[in-house]
């Protein structure tokens, strides 16, 4: 049986499925559901010092469905945690007494100010989190204040506020980056210079989901009103892996923790062969339940098996080596073109050197051999 557990960063992952950050973590009760229903790590809804806690709307999701009725991508317009700081450090405590050997991620997000992402992480770390997540990425709410999005998209702040924290806590940190960024290496690049140990990648994707075609009012919709929001789920996904095999490619030695419309093994495999070594899901939990993990077990083995791997960290980043650059498939594309003319100009030649038996062997017998039979 492939071995599904993986070590990052020193972390112990019995499987590299992890919730990301949203409402599938957003308390005590669902992270300890999460954990229950046998997923190998959670990542914390995003929380602040008190001061900073979000006020939230209500309704605030929208779905983008196919023809046949499928949700393919969806909407949000939800702030970081609503709670206090203090509930935080209540239940990573009561999180790491009920389930401690999983790791318990904490993302915390704050304004450009040293001694407050210091304090955030340092009481985070202090009440039982095993490694943190940097919130460089939620696009909207945050960067009207110059969080968020805002500090992700200047890697200058990446740097800094990563070294930051870095100096206030010794446990691995990860710098989750915004897909709202042309490049998205240059913010990676930044963090790990700041101490990184490791990069998530992505959050949302800034979108408006669409209008009422009854009232043309936006959506979701509030008072009349709506504004842009994070896009995610399915339709995210080829942008999610492109954009985690750039910070691949980019930074070979830095983990990632591959994020956007994973909704089944396959999905993950996905993930994890363009170089993420866990695999985050948020959106997909929100509308399949937790228990799809368990096909995500089931299935990921059975690709390991079909493929050879012995274990998930053998297949991280396996399909790396089949991308090039469009220059580059064009220069295959003609060395194959140019190695098959030669092969036919080959036989061509031999079928006219073969006219009677006292010819054979005066080049290879093989193409001579060849030459003779007739074509498909
Ligand atoms: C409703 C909702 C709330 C989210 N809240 C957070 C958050 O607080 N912090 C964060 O880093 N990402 C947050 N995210 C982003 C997700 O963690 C994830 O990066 C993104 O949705 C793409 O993954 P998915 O397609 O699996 O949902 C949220 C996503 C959704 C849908």
């Amino acid at each position: 049986m492939s071995d599904l557990s993986i070590t990052v960063n020193g972390l112990h992952f019995p499987n590299p499925f992890v919730i990301g950050s949203g409402p599938p973590s957003t308390n005590a009760r669902v992270i300890i559901k999460a954990f229950n229903a046998g997923w190998g790590g959670v990542v914390a809804k995003t929380c602040a010092l008190t001061e900073n806690k979000a006020i939230n709307v209500q309704p605030r999701y929208g779905k983008l469905k196919s023809p046949s009725g499928d949700t393919v991508g969806f909407q949000n317009i939800e702030l970081i945690s609503d709670s206090d700081f203090e509930n935080w450090e209540n239940w990573f405590k009561q999180i790491k007494d009920e389930v401690p050997d999983k790791p318990l991620i904490g993302s915390i997000m704050e304004s450009y100010d040293k001694g407050r992402w210091q304090e955030v992480a340092a009481r985070s770390v202090e009440a039982g989190c095993d490694a943190l997540e940097l919130n460089f990425s939620c696009p909207h709410g945050h960067p009207e204040k110059g969080m968020g999005a805002a500090m992700g998209q200047d890697p200058a702040q990446v740097r800094e506020v990563t070294s930051w924290v870095k100096a206030a806590v010794d446990v691995p940190v990860w710098a989750k980056m915004t897909p709202n960024i042309t490049q998205i290496a240059d913010p990676g690049r930044a963090a790990v210079e700041g101490g990184a140990d490791g990069l998530s990648a992505i959050n949302t994707i800034l979108g408006m989901i669409g209008i009422n075609m009854k009232n043309l009012l936006p959506k979701p919709t509030v008072q009349g009103h709506s504004t842009p929001g994070g896009y995610s789920y399915t339709a995210v996904k080829p942008i999610a892996l492109r954009m985690v095999s750039e910070l691949a490619r980019a930074l070979p030695n830095t983990p990632v923790s591959g994020i956007g419309g994973v909704t089944c093994a396959d999905d993950a495999f996905e993930f994890i062969l363009v170089g993420a070594s866990t695999v985050q899901s948020c959106t997909g939990p929100m509308l399949q339940g937790f228990e799809m993990v368990e096909e995500m077990i089931e299935g990921l083995h059975a690709r390991l098996e079909q493929h050879g791997f012995d274990n998930v960290q053998q297949a991280v980043g396996h399909s790396l080596q089949y991308f090039s650059t469009h220059h580059g498939l064009v220069e295959l594309q003609a060395e194959a073109k140019a190695a098959k003319a030669a092969r036919r100009a080959a036989r061509d030649a031999a079928k006219e050197m073969i006219t009677d038996d006292r010819q054979w062997g005066t080049g290879s017998f093989q193409e001579e051999a060849a030459a003779l039979v007739t074509e498909d």
